[in-house]
């Protein structure tokens, strides 16, 4: 069985338990926790900041990723850092200087991350790969949980794991959106080595730990 990595995102949970909700996706074997981070400008959602975050960084010690679905996401980068995120991911579609973004993530000890959006070529971040530890590459338009897989972006996540490789550095290769035990398998054989989950942990009848486990068997 490959050792991809489980990364529930807490946007499907129990907002009025959102603690008791992530305790249960540790306790159930997640490898890192994903905050969906919406503005209501960016994607046609809201959801929390970084004050959230913060209040439950010490429910867990596994890693916080932020995925910040925000205009102007740049000025906001260092909140997430101070809430207890590892991993810090912008969208160049909402950031004027990508470069100078990515660099301040690390230069604040975070890694930094870039998520794309389906309509977004790989030739976006081609002059960035030094910068960059971990890429999303989205499979479903941002904004909500519980969409349909895109397919067609596992072309996408195969060149994306192509320009990785050239690099010989260790980025990590993360798809998000409509991952589940049945479309995980083909985002794993294209090159991806982290998976957001988010809706199919919390309407699993058996609950996360369960979902989480049939994931990892279908890899
Ligand atoms: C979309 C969100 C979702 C979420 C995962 O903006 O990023 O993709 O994390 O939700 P599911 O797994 O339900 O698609």
């Amino acid at each position: 069985m490959t050792q991809g990595r489980i990364v529930p995102s807490v946007l499907n949970a129990n907002l009025a338990r959102l603690g008791e909700d992530v305790t249960r996706l540790c306790e159930g074997g997640a490898d890192a926790i994903q905050w969906d981070v919406m503005d209501g400008h960016f994607v046609p959602n809201l959801t929390f900041g970084a004050e959230v975050i913060k209040q439950c960084r010490d429910l867990t010690t596994i890693p916080y990723e932020a995925h910040l679905m925000i205009t102007d996401g740049e000025r906001w980068v260092e909140d997430y850092v101070k809430a207890g995120c590892e991993t810090v991911i912008v969208h160049p579609e909402a950031i004027v200087h990508l470069h100078r973004c990515l660099e301040e993530i690390r230069r604040m000890g975070a890694k930094a991350g870039v998520a794309l959006n389906p309509a977004t070529p790989l030739e976006v971040i081609r002059h960035v790969m030094g910068s960059i530890d971990h890429l999303l590459v989205m499979t479903v338009n941002p904004g909500f949980g519980g969409q349909a897989y895109i397919q067609e972006m596992e072309g996408k996540v195969a060149e994306a794991r192509a320009m990785i490789d050239a690099t010989g550095r260790d980025i990590a290769l993360e798809v998000d959106g409509g991952v589940t035990k049945d479309t995980i398998a083909g985002a794993l054989k294209a090159g991806a080595d982290h998976f957001v989950v988010g809706s199919a942990l919390f309407r699993h009848p058996d609950g996360p730990a369960a979902a989480i486990a049939e994931c990892r068997a279908a890899m």
